[in-house]
């Protein structure tokens, strides 16, 4: 793979970032996660205009512009010929060349990589069968509206439910449902409402889940915006997740407990594809 590191375009074995990179030693770091369909960049304004505002939060310096980032991202994708998958960038505060905590000078060129995954988005089997969940406590910090690369609870409560025999995690704090390891959470109800968690600081504002909603109010179905608990999630409909890796999936089991008939329910196939053909 060719890969981005600070304004250049490398081999992946001749990428090297210093040890004393602050987003090695402290996650100093934020990312985001765009998705391609067809070698098109899916709502790419939305992610560079929310890596600004978690850039911003963490009074991290220097925000690379719009310009740049498309730039490295469509040159990424030409390179190499990446038609769907996702593109990853990430900008660390720099390397000031020692440890320590407080923040170095704000002249401090940040540190900027960006790399291609290719994976198959639009086809997945996962888009049927749906998803299963269980739900393991939300211990991350409590800025989660900002994204960081501070992932090592999430990568440690998809390891749990891998270990319960489930796909992945919903985080719950206070007996509610704030969200998935990586994606947004969504529950259906039996009146047909769908129930999506506020914007405040416990959970990460995705792109994705503003684009589903907006159609979804378009016609689709009533959307209302409030938190869920762990048990009327598995009292739904239906349930889904939305993120720029996977678009919107059904999630079809939530500990153990089956929704519906236990393949995608009707609310979340229409969101599915009403999101798909938006995109394209
Ligand atoms: N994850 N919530 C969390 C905790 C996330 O990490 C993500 C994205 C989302 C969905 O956000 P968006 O729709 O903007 O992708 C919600 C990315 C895909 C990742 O870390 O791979």
């Amino acid at each position: 793979r060719t890969v981005y590191l600070n304004g250049q375009y490398v081999p992946e074995t001749e990428a090297k970032v210093s040890v004393f990179d602050r987003g090695f030693l402290f996650a100093d770091a934020v990312y985001e996660v765009v998705s391609v369909i067809d070698g098109k960049l899916i709502d790419f304004d939305g992610h560079v205009a929310r890596l600004h505002r978690s850039m911003a939060e963490l009074r991290m310096p220097q925000p690379p512009g719009r310009e740049e980032l498309l730039t490295m991202c469509r040159e990424l994708a030409a390179r190499n010929a990446l038609t769907e998958g996702m593109i990853y960038f990430e900008v660390t505060r720099g390397n000031p060349g020692d440890r320590d905590f407080l923040f170095p000078s704000a002249e401090l060129q940040p540190t900027i990589v960006g790399f291609t995954q290719n994976a198959p988005l639009v086809d997945r089997p996962q888009a049927e069968s749906g998803v299963s969940v269980v739900t393991l406590p939300d211990r991350r910090w409590q800025m989660a509206h900002v994204k960081t690369t501070q992932l090592l609870y999430a990568s440690l409560m998809k390891a749990e439910a891998k270990a319960c025999g489930a796909d992945d995690a919903w985080l719950v704090r206070d007996g509610f449902v704030t969200e998935g390891s990586s994606q947004n959470a969504h529950i259906v109800t039996k009146q047909g409402k769908l129930i999506t968690h506020p914007l405040d600081s416990s959970i990460l504002h995705g792109i994705t889940q503003s684009a589903v909603l907006e159609l979804a109010r378009q016609g689709v179905v009533e959307v209302e915006t409030r938190s869920f608990t762990v048990e009327e999630a598995k009292d739904a409909a239906e349930a889904m997740v939305t993120a720029a890796s996977a678009f919107v999936l059904p999630v079809t089991r939530i500990d153990g407990v089956q929704l519906g008939d236990g393949t995608c329910g009707p609310i979340t196939r229409k969101l599915r594809e009403t999101y798909i053909e938006f995109a394209r």
